[in-house]
């Protein structure tokens, strides 16, 4: 007989009776801050779909990083919009591309920050596509030559870890052979591992000017219904050397992040996406939500659910909540 012996409200009572039994907790260093690097001196684009959210030359983006450094977050992750496009995507794996040259200046204005880079081409290629297109097809072994190469570029412009997002099979392991190759085995690779193809990655897109000119990306990224095939993708990322595994988007996919959890040890991150963090702040900005509880409320959930840290367009919010 349960009530009225046991009362779940007492302990709920009070702050410092709920602080004593939260079981999920968040702290500034799970959060990794996503930022899109341009050419130029001085330009802070404002990003409309992302409030709040910027196309940064290497300058501004140093001064972010600066503010993402003294908010205790745990690192960025960076993202390239290059001056020019091509079939080949040469912006991403050129020495002097734009991604290498501002973690060329991070890395010497605040070496103590974690600088990831996002591996992937569709920024750099003029059809927008994350490969090599041939008839209309994206290619997948060709497409691993360019990927390796951008890990390497990245690494030698000091990145402190490579994010490949590109959902081609066998990248991992090329990316890892080609960092051993090249004097970087101790470089770790975060896969985004479980990577769907999801209607909220909308507004990066118009950040990155990203948009495939053409078709989708469902013949590389997942199918929103799978599930069981994420944790053969997570598995599969792993035996090729994945250090850490990702899913993303968060919210719409807090299942397969406890699934990931349950069954895999390596440290779990998940990916708040653009549109996730846009639809909340179209709500806030609406006054049909409070700001503060939304932005804390949904990272816990993905925290909960399992993630170990988030990437996500709040970092310097919640981090600011939390101080
Ligand atoms: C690159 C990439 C994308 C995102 C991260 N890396 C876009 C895409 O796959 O189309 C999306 C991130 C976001 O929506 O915030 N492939």
């Amino acid at each position: 007989m349960p009530f009225p012996v046991h009362r779940m409200r007492r302990a709920r009572a009070t702050e410092p009776l709920r602080r004593l039994v939260r079981e999920t907790h968040l702290a500034p260093d799970d959060f990794i801050l996503p930022l899109f690097a341009c050419s130029g001196v001085g330009v802070r684009r404002a990003i409309s779909s992302m409030p709040g959210n910027y196309q940064l030359s290497v300058d501004e983006l140093v001064k972010e990083c600066a503010e993402a450094l003294r908010l205790g977050i745990g690192g960025v992750i960076l993202f390239g919009i290059p001056e020019t496009k091509d079939e080949q995507a040469s912006g991403a794996y050129a020495d002097d591309g734009i991604v290498q040259q501002a973690v060329r200046a991070v890395k010497r204005e605040l070496p103590k920050l974690l600088v990831i880079t996002d591996v992937c081409n569709c920024e750099y290629t003029s059809h927008g596509h994350c490969g090599l297109v041939v008839d209309g097809e994206v290619q997948n072994d060709p497409t691993l030559e360019w990927l390796a190469k951008a890990a390497v570029s990245h690494a030698r412009a000091g990145a402190d870890m490579v994010a490949p997002s590109d959902m081609m099979d066998g990248r991992v392991g090329a990316i890892r052979k080609a960092l051993d190759q090249s004097g970087f085995p101790n470089t770790p690779i975060l896969s985004y591992a479980a990577k769907y193809a999801s209607v909220f990655y909308g507004p990066f897109r118009e950040a990155a000017e990203s948009t495939p000119q053409f078709g989708d990306r469902r013949s590389y990224q997942m199918d929103p219904s799978n599930a069981r095939e994420a944790m053969r993708e997570i598995e599969l990322d792993l035996e090729e050397g994945a250090d850490m595994i990702m899913v993303k988007p968060a919210m719409p996919y807090l299942d397969i992040i406890r699934q990931a959890r349950d069954r895999f040890d390596a440290p779990l991150g998940a990916y708040q996406v653009s549109g996730e963090f846009s639809m909340l702040m179209a709500a806030i900005q609406n006054g049909w939500l409070d700001r503060d509880r939304a932005i804390l409320e949904s990272l816990t959930s993905i925290r909960r659910a399992g993630a170990d840290f988030m990437l996500t367009y709040f970092a310097k919010d919640a981090a600011k909540l939390l101080a």
